[in-house]
């Protein structure tokens, strides 16, 4: 748990906060202890704890397999911070290691690759995201990867995670990228395909093979269906699941093509890596500034909000360091439980309906349209 205590920033109240929660910026420190090229333009780093509020000496944070780390950058004096999805996976690896895929023009992605040595040290938020799976040793039913280019980075820990702890379940892994090279875990994933020949399939789409007799193809989705339909989900049951990572064109297509084939919302999972453009506020006729209450790690503060500022937006200026990592409604990192009173989203890409009704939102698109009561 995160120490907390009520104090006043720079010896006064911040204008609107009815408190100000002090809360260190370093939740966990880790070193890079290895870097290993994946593929040309990417790279895995392994980490350890070091420090941070934390920091259990000795053991390795809790994390899920899916899940990503949110590192915090100071790069040219302007504050950062970008998600990495964990590629290695509890249980499985001994370690755990994050996968950076070099972005053209990218800061971070750049600055990571290009900068980061072993023995550096690296701020990072802990582990989050719902991009997960409960196994359980007995179920058999169909699992669906479905991953484009550096999607296959959580995907490779479920996978993983999948084929160790549910071996009688049917994995089915769909990869689409450049050419062979550009396979991010190949030869990992060629060593899972040879160790469960009978739960683990995997066809990998090449948009351009290195052998140039041979023609490149694409996941489309007359393609998707037909192998779906192949490994015995034609008739989708309930207990088949489909992870989706990738482009985002390349996951909407997925999606429809899941979606009019039958399978229902709540058995296909997507994790985004990409913020397409930050919504705009909702249009709102009443813009009156309202109190929003925060239950946040143990401590109780009230904020104003005023329109257009979003609840994450306000609570950072009032200096609640609210969890955030892409501020565009497509990471769930920002996960707040509304409580009381109306909060509306501009963008959601990640709750379910489920996570809706339970009155899960998200605070970094989400607007106060009364005053309201959120727990984080
Ligand atoms: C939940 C989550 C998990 C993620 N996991 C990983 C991961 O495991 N490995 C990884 O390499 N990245 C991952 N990302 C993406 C990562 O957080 C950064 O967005 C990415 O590294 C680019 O950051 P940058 O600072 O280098 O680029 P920026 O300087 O932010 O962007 C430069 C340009 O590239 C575009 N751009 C930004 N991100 C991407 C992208 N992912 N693909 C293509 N174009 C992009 C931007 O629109 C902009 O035009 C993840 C993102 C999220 C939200
Ligand atoms: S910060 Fe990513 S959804 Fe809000």
């Amino acid at each position: 748990m995160w120490p907390v205590s009520v104090i006043y920033m720079s010896g006064k109240r911040l204008p609107g906060a009815d408190c100000v929660l002090s809360f260190s910026m370093e939740p966990l420190i880790f070193r890079i202890t290895d870097i290993a090229p994946e593929t040309r333009d990417a790279a895995t780093l392994k980490l350890e704890p070091v420090g941070g509020e934390l920091y259990v000496p000795g053991k390795m944070p809790a994390y899920e397999a899916g899940q990503f780390l949110t590192f915090l950058l100071t790069l040219r004096g302007r504050a950062l911070r970008r998600s990495y999805s964990i590629c290695s996976a509890p249980g499985v690896d001994p370690f755990l290691a994050v996968t950076i895929k070099r972005v053209a023009n990218g800061e971070v992605s750049r600055y990571l690759l290009d900068h980061c040595r072993v023995g550096d040290t690296l701020v990072s938020l802990p582990p989050f995201g719902r991009f997960t799976l409960a196994t359980h040793p007995q179920q058999q039913r169909n699992i669906f990867f479905i991953a484009a280019g550096s999607g296959m980075i959580p995907v490779f820990s479920l996978l993983k995670k999948v084929l160790r702890e549910e071996p009688l379940s049917r994995v089915t892994l769909l990869s689409q990228d450049r050419d062979e090279d550009s396979i991010l875990f190949r030869k990992s994933l060629a060593v899972l395909r040879v160790r469960f020949p009978l739960s683990f399939h995997w066809s990998a789409f090449l948009s351009k093979p290195a052998d140039p007799r041979i023609n490149g193809r694409h996941l489309n989705s007359t393609i998707l269906e037909e192998t779906v339909g192949r490994q015995g989900a034609s008739v989708p049951d309930a207990e088949t699941l489909f992870f989706l990572c990738g482009p985002l064109p390349f996951m909407r297509m997925s999606w429809f093509t899941l979606r009019v084939m039958g399978i229902e919302e709540r058995q296909i999972k997507k994790e985004n890596f990409t913020v397409d453009a930050v919504p705009a506020p909702p249009v709102s006729t009443d813009n009156r500034p309202r109190r929003v209450t925060i239950h946040y790690r143990q401590k109780t503060c009230t904020i104003r909000v005023a329109y257009p500022d979003t609840i994450l937006t306000a609570a950072l200026h009032q200096g609640i360091p609210l969890p955030y990592s892409c501020r565009g409604g497509r990471c769930s990192a920002c996960m707040a439980r509304c409580l009381d009173g109306q909060v509306k989203m501009s963008i959601n890409e990640v709750l379910s309906e489920k996570d809706l009704e339970q009155g899960w939102v998200l605070t970094c698109v989400g607007y106060a349209e009364t005053d309201a009561e959120i727990t984080v």
